[in-house]
């Protein structure tokens, strides 16, 4: 009976052993198996969210990013890293079907008092309509540089590739490989531009019906929502800056410059050219610089920035893919 009992205790004993260093062995795998798995993929490496998992879904793949936007909440995610110049590309998709008053991005931002900011708004439609895409730049907390284009493409469709490149001397916003929008360095006439505060990319998909659909006239209809825009392939490559780090002067070196020599817009290649000439002509809806109403004085970087022509007629093999889609009336928001 003795035996009997020190022989189960010993059992017990050895099984609470076994189960203690199971534990042990565990504990040192469960922080991962509980983690979220959203924190494995690309996106978690690189974001961080404080949306919920309806809201900020990563399919099962690991390698999408959706953001939802419905009665109960927004959503958007932050780069973990920031960065003083660079090239930040996200392959994105827009939401199909009615999307009037959403507003989908992919920007960036210094998140600071007197900000700096690049960014992408693509701005909803009514069903059928097409989107129009907004970029803007801050520096030191002023913005008000809107240029809108339609698109050659529907961005519902499929995912394309937006991209901003940021370097001392210039800004220049992509879209796939055209170059829609360039913003000098124009320091020199008194105008700040973006380079002395790190910024970190960011993305979100929110309600901004009080102005992103005619001018607020349309409104978001809920009726239509769970709105969805889709997120892929995030690339970075410049100079980063932990936010342990507040100096941004390790990244107003010679290195830095020759890491993103290839954005500035002595590398536009002629083909580069004939696109931004292309869509400065055919889709550009609003243009800052030409609203004189809201601006009678003009601005000092305008002309610079509209400097990028080609002489002669634009050569044609350079324009492929280029089409005018949509029925957006030339000029319709004038006035925003
Ligand atoms: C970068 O360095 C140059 C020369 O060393 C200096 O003139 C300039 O002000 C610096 N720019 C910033 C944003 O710190
Ligand atoms: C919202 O959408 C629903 C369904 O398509 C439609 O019946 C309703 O009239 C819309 N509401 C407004 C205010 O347009």
């Amino acid at each position: 009976m003795m035996a009997n009992m020190a022989a189960k205790t010993q059992a017990l004993l050895c099984m609470t052993l076994v189960v203690s260093m199971a534990i042990v062995v565990a504990s040192a795998i469960v922080p991962e198996s509980n983690q979220d798995p959203r924190e494995l993929t690309t996106f978690g490496r690189n974001f961080w969210s404080t949306a919920d998992k309806q809201h900020y879904r990563i399919t099962q793949d690991g390698e999408v990013a959706e953001l939802v936007l419905d009665p109960s909440a927004a959503a958007g995610f932050a780069s973990k890293m920031r960065y003083l110049f660079g090239r930040f590309t996200i392959e994105m998709k827009v939401h199909r079907g009615d999307s009037a008053g959403t507003v989908s991005t992919f920007y960036t931002s210094s998140l600071s008092g007197k900000h700096d900011e690049l960014d992408f708004e693509f701005l909803g439609n009514e069903n059928g309509k097409p989107y129009v895409l907004q970029t803007n730049v801050y520096a030191s907390g002023v913005g008000d540089r809107e240029q809108r284009i339609r698109l050659w493409f529907d961005p519902t469709e499929d995912f394309h590739t937006y991209g901003i490149h940021w370097n001392k001397e210039i800004v220049i916003f992509f879209v796939d490989d055209t170059p829609i929008r360039i913003y000098k360095n124009c320091e020199d006439l008194g105008v700040p531009y973006p380079n002395h505060q790190a910024q970190s990319v960011f993305a979100s998909l929110w309600n901004g019906e009080e102005w992103a659909t005619q001018n607020g006239a349309i409104k978001l209809n809920w009726t239509h929502s769970p709105f969805i825009a889709a997120y892929r392939n995030f690339e970075a490559e410049g100079c980063e800056v932990p936010w342990y780090k507040g100096n941004v002067e390790r990244c107003n070196t010679s290195e830095t410059d020759a890491m993103l020599e290839r954005t500035t817009f002595h590398q536009l290649t002629t083909r580069h050219v004939a696109r931004l000439q292309w869509v400065t002509e055919n889709l550009l809806m609003y243009d800052y610089c030409k609203d004189y109403n809201r601006y009678p004085q003009g601005h000092p970087e305008c002309s610079r920035n509209s400097g990028l022509q080609l002489i002669g007629p634009l050569p044609l093999k350079h324009l492929d893919g280029l089409k005018i889609i949509g029925h957006v009336k030339k000029g319709y928001y004038s006035d925003i």
